[in-house]
Order: structure tokens, then C-alpha cells, then sequence
């Protein structure tokens, strides 16, 4: 792991007062501070800048159908049962145990962030009770002096961590009312501690001296992440504390700046490593290049922008989207980064715990941008890099995943060279595969995209943004009891049936997706109105006006076709509406007792489960295909049948949609004991034949990055 050595201080601020403390070679910021002291000065009323779409409260939208299902084998899996026995969650210092993976003490912070939405997405008593147990400790036992956690020593005690359990009290307190007033105490005795830590030389954030709470510098390029919930907080229970919370906001993002950690001067064309050369020659800061920070970086222009009302920092959350869209994004929707970003490579990985921070990321910036396409990207990695990754039982995942990926085992010796910072055994399905990180971290994925499913409009309104089955409850404008359901298998099939009722007149809005043929896509209803072609507004909104005190019934119905996308080198991969495909491979899985992440030594039984397997899973069909993409057909799979989708449904067979696609075996070289880079003048060795290709998700085997061959003519359906 490559450190930055910048640990440089410039300048201690306080409110209107700045006092500076300049090193010569440094001056320039000093013109730099004074503008936006000056900037900061001008704005004296401190208002938040809002968003177009507003997130509603955690519990009044619940998961319906497969979403419902996916939700409850999540609770039923690893997420919900690891506080019984994981030793980073359940044997935490946090809760008065002895087991932490780093110094940074983020393993049950990252859990609680993540287990809170799914317990009251859920409204389960089971997980809600973990939850409370957690909070209940950590606010029971916070320190005299505000400090949030179990560390005592200034070498101990940084605040990264901290950001994300204020993540999960901040969700806690909207979801339990009971609990909003002692979780706003507890969180302010906690900023103003974190103040005065700032104020003296950023304590707390920078390292200094023998400090060890991040020696390699992970919070610096995630300082942002106090803003979400230190800005909830501002707004809705700022009590007398205001200031302190805008400059402790203020202050994180200085520190980052000093210490070399400012997203401003990445997120920008010329800057911005394009190639894995550019990597490996990049000019700044390690922190921009991991893939989980890649992600979560996404979010910081506009943390910013919320305070200066700067439109600049808008446009340029666009080009940071932009940029990882055009020379890092999986063709899954997840970033590619093992765990360094590098070139879109089919044979490279993406960490898991990089695609619920995308999810997360990307939901928040069309919050704010309203970009129709960021929000199919939110689908995108939700319905294929995610479940990808997770076995359909939720019980093991991988470290990293591969677009081509037909086996997932250990890699032999020959696989050094491969992966830049993850190891042979990254791609197995596992509890605790190469780090433990993404074992804490990947239950937020789902929760939190339930919770951002529907939002509110500027013009008093409801939204559904987000697609999939799942119900809202909620009063608007203070006295307005809006209830409304989506019925839905999405995006396994394209027909939306909603149901609202309402005690006054509103407006509510659907989105459809970019990929959606809007000539042919129809809305039926509501009442009598017949079937119609969608009208959509500019930011892609189908309107539908709700009238007060009736059941409004209408049903949405999507058309689309598969989509090819061409990749460099005549290669290929295969869309059909949100969906990723890939060739379907039929594999065996052998499983043993989990192998601790550092050693491969058998984990110790105190901390596994009855449940808890490695999984290794290797091919027992062909895997070496080419295709002709100009012959595909969907065709309807062997598990539709009758009304319900299979549960669980991210497996192999279970989607009620496949396709058909002209292919041809042919020599695929290994390289690294995995499939090298698609060749490019495949040999052929077989004859052409209809391959079955199933949404990516459901296979944890897959080919998705094919090359690509002109082919005779295959009778698909045959
Ligand atoms: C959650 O469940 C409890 C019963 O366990 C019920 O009283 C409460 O109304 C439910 N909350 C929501 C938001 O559905
Ligand atoms: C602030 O911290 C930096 C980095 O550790 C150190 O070099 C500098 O001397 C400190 N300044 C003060 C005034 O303590
Ligand atoms: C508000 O702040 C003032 C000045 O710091 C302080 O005297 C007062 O006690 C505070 N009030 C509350 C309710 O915290
Ligand atoms: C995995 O393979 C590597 C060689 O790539 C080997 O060193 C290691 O011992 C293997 N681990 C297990 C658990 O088999
Ligand atoms: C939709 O209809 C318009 C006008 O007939 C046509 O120009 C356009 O190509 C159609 N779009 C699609 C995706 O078929
Ligand atoms: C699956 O793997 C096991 C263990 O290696 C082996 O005994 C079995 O024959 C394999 N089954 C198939 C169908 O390949």
C-alpha cells in the first residue's frame, strides 16, 4: 500500500477568525483561505442547498415480492445473524469485546450502517433488537468528554469511523421516534468534542507523532462522510449548536485539503487516471485510487456544494460520474479496482464493498443532479454487480468478482501478477475471503436502495425512482396520508401495477429508465383511460395526478429489446432492460469450514456459524464461447410458471427471462490460472449453437465479456 507522506498543517480556522500559519512554500493557499473565508462571510445565512428529490423517512417504505424475499434471506443470512457470532460485530470493542480487523474500528460501525435500514426497511424485531442493543451500548457508554467509542488515547481515537455509526444513529433516529431525542443528544456531546479535536491541528483525522488510527491514511480521502449526518443534523436538530456543526463540516474538509485529499482537484479531465499507466504513474494522493474510496469520493463535491450553494461542484459530481463511467465502470454496474482502480478488463476484479457504496453514491447524486441515467446505473449495480457476488442463500460472498468468471476457487500459484492488492483466494465465495471488510459492509446494498426507492418532488409530490416491488406509507405536507404500491416483478418483467390512495390531491411520478423504447412503452389507466404511449417529462418522469379519497389504479408497462454493447477488440456484452447477460455455465461447489482472511488457517469455531462455508465452484459445461450478437431472443425461462418468482432468486435458473444467443466454442488461453483477455482473432472449434444466457446476477459463474464472430444463422429457439 502506497503512503502519502503530506502530512503538511497550513492553517487552524475558527469561525470568522483565521489564523494562518503558513509554510513559505504554501503561500498560495493563503489567497486560496481568505477567499472562502471571505465567500463564507457573505453567506451569512448558513442555509443547506436542497436537493430536487428528497429521501424520506427510513420505515415508511417497505420491500414487497422478490424484493421482500431478498430483504428477509438477507436478515435470515450472514447480515442478520453475524452479531450472534462474528467477532468483528460480535465480539466488537465497541460493545465491550476484544476483536477489531485494523485500527481504524470500522467492522460494527460498517455493520450497524448497514443492518439499521435492513431492520426497519424489514420491521423486523429480531433485527432491531441487535440494532438497539448496539446503539444502546455505544450511547450508554460514550465518554465523558462527547468521544463516541471505546478508545481513550489520542493515538487511538480517530473520527472516521465515527461517520459511519453516525450514519446508522442518524437512520435510527428517523425510523424510531422514541429514540431521536437521545441519538441528537449523543451525536451533538459528540461534534463538539470533534471540534475542538479538529481546531488543535486537525487531532483526529491527520495522524500525528506515534498516533495509530489510521496510519494509512483511509479517512483522509473520506472526510465528506460526516457531512451526511452532521447536514441531517443541522437541519433538523441543529438545538444551539449550528456553528459548530458547519465548522466542523468545514473543518474536515480543510484537514483533507492540507493532508493532499482534495476530490476537487481529481474529479477533473486532465487529472484523472484513464489507464492503468496513468495509475501507476498517477501524481497525487493513494486515496483517490482505491476503488471502495473511488466510490464513496463520488459523494464530495456536493457534501460541499450543500454548504456554498456552488453550481460548479454540481457540474462537477456530473464529470466525476462521467469519468468512472468511461474508463473504470464494470459492465455490472461496480467499479474495477483489486482493490486499485484499473483498466476495464474482464480478467480484473471489483471488490463487493465497492458496489453498495456505489449504489449508495449514485442514489444520493440523483437526489441532487436528477440525471435519469445515474439513476439506471443505481439499477444497474443492484441487480447485477451486487447479487453477483452474494450466494442467493446470503450466507457467503467474494472479495472481488470477474466479468468473466468461470470458476471461483482458489487461483493456483500462477495467479501472482494478476490482481494488483487482493490475493488467490478473493474470487472464492466465503465468509471472510481476502478482508474482512466486505463482510461487514455489503448488507447496506439492498436496505438502503429500498430506502431511496421512492423520494419526494419539488412540486410537493412522490417519485418512484428506484424501480422494484415495494410499498410506501407517508404523510405529506403534514396532512396528507399517501399510501401507495407497486406491484411488480421488475426487472425480471417489464409491467408495473400501482396502487395509491390519498387524503388529498397529489402528484406522483414514475421513472422510466434511458434504455426504455418511449414510442412503445405504455401507461394503462388510471380509471378508464386506455392504454396510451408514455409522455415523459425531460427528466424522464411519467406524471400521473392523484386525485384525493379513491383508489387510483394504473399499470406501467415497459418495452425495451436487448442491447448490444461493443467493447475495444470486437468484444461485446449483452443487456436486456436492467439487466446484465451472460453465458450460462453449469458448475459443482465443494465447500469447507471458512478460512480466516489472513493466514487460510481454519477460522476458529467461536466465531463461524452451522452456516457459515467457503465455497469453491468450478465449471462442469463449456465456458470458451464467442457469439454472433446479431442473433439473440428472449424467450421465457422454465421457472415461469404460475405467479410468484422462485425464491431466493439470484440463481442460476431461477430468473423467469433468458436469452438466446448464436455462439461458437472456441481456444480462450488462460493467463494468471484465469481466462486472459477475450482474443481478439478467436480459433474456432466447434459448430455454431443457441447458448442459454441468464441475468448475471443469478450466475456466480459467468462469461459476460465475449469476443465476437459473424456466425450462419442458428435456429435460437431449436
Ligand atoms: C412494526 O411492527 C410493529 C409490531 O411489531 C408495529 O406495531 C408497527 O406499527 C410496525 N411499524 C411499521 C412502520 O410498519
Ligand atoms: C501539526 O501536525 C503536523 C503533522 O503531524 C506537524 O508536522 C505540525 O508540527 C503540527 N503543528 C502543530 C502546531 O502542532
Ligand atoms: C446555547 O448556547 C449558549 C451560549 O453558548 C449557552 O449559554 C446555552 O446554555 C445554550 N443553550 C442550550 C439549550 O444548549
Ligand atoms: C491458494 O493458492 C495459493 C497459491 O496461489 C497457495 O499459496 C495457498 O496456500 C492456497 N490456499 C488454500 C487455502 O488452498
Ligand atoms: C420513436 O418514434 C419516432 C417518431 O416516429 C422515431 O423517430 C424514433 O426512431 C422512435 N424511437 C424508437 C426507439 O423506436
Ligand atoms: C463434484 O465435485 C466432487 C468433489 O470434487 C466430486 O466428487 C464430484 O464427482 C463432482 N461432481 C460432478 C458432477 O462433477
Amino acid at each position: 500500500m502506497k503512503l502519502s507522506s503530506r502530512g503538511i498543517w497550513v492553517a487552524m480556522r475558527s469561525y470568522t477568525v483565521l489564523k494562518l500559519i503558513v509554510a513559505p512554500a504554501l503561500a498560495g493557499r493563503q489567497f486560496m483561505s481568505e477567499q472562502k473565508v471571505m465567500q463564507a462571510a457573505a453567506e451569512d445565512d448558513k442555509t443547506l442547498a436542497q436537493p430536487i428529490f428528497g429521501a424520506l423517512p427510513l420505515g415508511s417504505i417497505s420491500p414487497l415480492g422478490w424484493m421482500r424475499d431478498q430483504l428477509e434471506l438477507e436478515a435470515a443470512g450472514l447480515a442478520g445473524n453475524m452479531f450472534d457470532f462474528y467477532r468483528f460485530v460480535h465480539d466488537a470493542r465497541w460493545i465491550g469485546g476484544a476483536t477489531e480487523y485494523s485500527g481504524l474500528d470500522e467492522a460494527s460501525p460498517y455493520w450497524f450502517n448497514g443492518i439499521v435500514p435492513l431492520a426497519f426497511g424489514l420491521n423486523d424485531s429480531r433485527i432491531i433488537g441487535q440494532v438497539k442493543h448496539y446503539l444502546d451500548y455505544v450511547i450508554d457508554h460514550q465518554a465523558s468528554d462527547g468521544w463516541l467509542g471505546f478508545e481513550e488515547t489520542h493515538q487511538t481515537r480517530g473520527i472516521w469511523a465515527r461517520c459511519l455509526l453516525l450514519l446508522g444513529m442518524m437512520q435510527y433516529a428517523e425510523a424510531d421516534s422514541t429514540q431521536t431525542e437521545r441519538i441528537v443528544d449523543s451525536m451533538h456531546r459528540f461534534v463538539v468534542l470533534a471540534h475542538s479535536m479538529l481546531q488543535d491541528n486537525y487531532t483526529g483525522l491527520i495522524v500525528h507523532g506515534d498516533d495509530t488510527f489510521d496510519i494509512a491514511g483511509f479517512g483522509m480521502g473520506r472526510t465528506h462522510e460526516l457531512h451526511i449526518p452532521l447536514q441531517w443534523l443541522y437541519e433538523k436538530y441543529p438545538r444551539n449548536n449550528s456553528q459548530i456543526l458547519w465548522e466542523t463540516m468545514e473543518l474536515m474538509i480543510d484537514g483533507g485539503e492540507v493532508w493532499g485529499a482534495d476530490w476537487r482537484k481529481f474529479w477533473v479531465e486532465d487529472v484523472y487516471p484513464k489507464s492503468e499507466d496513468d495509475v501507476n504513474s498517477f501524481d497525487g494522493s493513494w486515496v483517490f485510487l482505491h476503488g471502495v474510496n473511488h466510490a464513496e469520493g463520488l459523494r464530495y463535491p456536493l457534501s460541499i456544494y450543500r454548504m456554498t450553494h456552488d453550481e460548479a461542484l454540481k457540474r462537477q459530481t456530473r464529470t466525476a460520474v462521467d469519468l468512472v463511467d468511461t474508463y473504470h465502470k464494470s459492465l455490472a454496474g461496480s467499479i474495477i479496482g483489486d482493490e486499485y482502480i484499473s483498466d476495464k478488463q474482464p480478467q480484473r476484479g471489483a471488490e463487493l464493498c465497492i458496489a453498495p457504496e456505489v449504489m449508495f453514491s449514485l442514489a444520493y447524486i440523483y437526489q441532487y443532479l436528477g440525471d435519469n441515467d445515474i439513476a439506471d446505473w443505481v439499477e444497474q449495480t443492484t441487480f447485477n454487480a451486487f447479487p453477483a457476488s452474494v450466494s442467493s442463500d446470503w450466507w457467503s460472498h467474494q472479495y472481488v468478482q470477474q466479468e468473466n468468471q468461470p470458476w471461483a476457487r482458489n487461483l493456483t500459484k500462477g495467479s501472482s501478477g494478476l490482481w494488483v492488492d487482493v490475493n488467490s483466494y478473493s474470487n472464492v465465495f466465503g465468509l471472510e475471503p481476502n478482508y474482512p471488510c466486505c463482510t461487514v459492509n455489503h448488507p447496506q446494498a439492498y436496505p438502503k436502495y429500498l430506502a431511496n426507492s421512492f423520494v419526494t418532488t419539488e412540486d410537493g409530490g412522490i417519485a418512484h425512482v428506484l424501480l422494484g416491488p415495494a410499498s410506501l406509507s407517508a404523510t405529506l405536507g403534514g396532512d396528507n396520508a399517501v399510501l401507495i404500491s407497486t406491484d411488480t416483478k421488475y426487472p425480471f418483467d417489464l409491467s408495473l401495477t400501482y396502487t395509491i390512495t390519498a387524503t388529498s390531491a397529489f402528484d406522483f411520478y414514475v421513472r422510466t429508465p434511458t434504455w426504455a423504447n418511449t414510442n412503445t412503452s405504455t401507461i394503462t389507466g388510471p380509471g378508464k383511460s386506455p392504454q396510451q404511449a408514455i409522455t415523459l417529462a425531460s427528466n424522464g418522469l411519467q406524471k400521473v395526478s392523484i386525485p384525493a379519497n379513491e383508489e387510483t389504479k394504473f399499470i406501467i408497462n415497459l418495452d425495451t429489446q436487448p442491447r448490444v454493447e461493443l467493447l475495444p477488440n470486437n468484444a461485446a456484452a449483452i443487456y436486456h432492460g436492467a439487466l446484465l447477460y451472460s453465458f450460462a455455465i453449469e458448475f459443482n461447489t465443494t465447500e469447507h469450514a471458512p478460512l480466516r482472511y489472513y493466514d487460510e488457517a481454519l477460522l476458529d469455531s467461536s466465531t463461524t456459524d452451522g452456516h457459515t462455508h467457503d465455497h469453491a465452484i468450478v465449471p462442469t459445461s463449456p465456458w470458451a464461447i464467442a457469439i454472433d450478437p446479431s442473433q439473440i431472443a428472449v424467450v421465457p425461462s422454465d421457472s415461469t410458471n404460475g405467479d410468484a418468482l422462485p425464491n431466493p432468486i439470484w440463481a442460476l435458473g431461477a430468473p423467469p427471462v433468458e436469452l438466446r444467443v448464436a455462439a461458437v466454442e472456441i481456444d480462450w488461453p488462460l493467463e494468471h490460472d484465469t481466462p486472459a483477455v477475450p482474443p481478439t482473432n478467436p480459433v474456432v472449434t466447434g459448430t455454431p449453437f443457441s447458448a442459454r444466457f441468464v441475468p448475471y446476477g443469478s450466475a456466480k459463474l459467468h462469461m459476460a465479456h465475449l469476443p465476437v464472430l459473424s456466425l450462419d444463422t442458428v435456429d435460437l429457439l431449436g
